[in-house]
């Protein structure tokens, strides 16, 4: 049975990934808070709050335990944006361990299992905030740029085990991730990424012949348009 782990699979980008893989045949554990927006038979929800991170590591070793996942696609997370001394230190450790810290607990799970199997594919969801800062993104992007770091050093830790390690940058998608922002992408179709979009290009990844690595995929809207609310 080959199987995938999705982090966030319940909205936005992971339920889209989940569509996938399951559409390919796949058998799908979705991770988040709320169930996998599905009842396709071959996925199945573990519910787990990933910022909170003392409770990352039990769930995920019960589904380890279950056998080796072909590879696993890390898109929890959430945006939140704002000058940097208008954070508390709290608000920046609850963006911090969501978007960053989980996910190298994830993979710190994760890798042994894959490098055991001498097989496996790993991405993690970024953002076009991993390449370039810019204004009220001060800990939104420090989040991603290390997520990229992270990344960029697994991928050159692991080849030598068999193991894919790659990411995925994405300008502005409509999802729910603008839900509580005071901005979203302009009302053009051009102006934004659907979730599918990304989900492709994550299936561009996992399906590659396994000699190859796409190491990175970097996409975005035709024109960025950003509306304030
Ligand atoms: N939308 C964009 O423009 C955009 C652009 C670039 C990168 N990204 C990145 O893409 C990823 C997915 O975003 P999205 O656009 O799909 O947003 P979304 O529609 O809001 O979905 C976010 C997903 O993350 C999960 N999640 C958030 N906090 C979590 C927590 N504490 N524990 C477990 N799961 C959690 C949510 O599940 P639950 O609420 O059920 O827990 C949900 O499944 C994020 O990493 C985001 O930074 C988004």
């Amino acid at each position: 049975m080959t199987r995938y782990i999705v982090t966030g699979g319940s909205a936005g980008i992971g339920a889209a990934v989940v569509n996938r893989l399951a559409s390919a045949g796949y058998h799908v554990t979705s991770v988040a808070r709320r169930k996998a927006a599905t009842d396709v038979e071959l996925v199945e929800s573990v519910r787990c709050d990933l910022s909170n991170l003392d409770q990352i590591e039990s769930p995920i070793k019960e589904l380890i335990k279950r056998g080796h996942p072909e590879g696993a696609v890390l898109c929890h997370g959430f945006g939140d944006f704002g000058s940097l001394e208008q954070f508390s230190e709290a608000r920046i450790r609850r963006l911090v361990d969501t978007n960053l810290t989980s996910n190298l607990l994830l993979a710190r799970l994760l890798i042994p299992i894959m490098k055991a199997a001498g097989k496996g594919t790993l991405v993690f969801m970024g953002s076009e905030a991993a390449l370039r800062g810019g204004k009220q993104g001060a800990v939104y992007a420090a989040t991603k740029f290390a997520l990229r770091g992270l990344a960029q050093s697994l991928r050159q830790e692991c080849s030598g085990s068999g193991v894919r390690v790659a990411i995925v940058n994405p300008g502005m998608v409509n999802t729910a991730f603008f839900n509580e922002l005071s901005f979203t992408p302009g009302a053009d179709q051009n102006n934004a990424l659907t979730a599918e979009d990304v989900a492709d290009a994550v299936m561009t990844i996992l399906e590659a012949p396994p000699h190859a690595v796409i190491d990175e995929i970097n996409l975005s809207p035709l024109k960025k348009v950003i509306r304030q609310r």
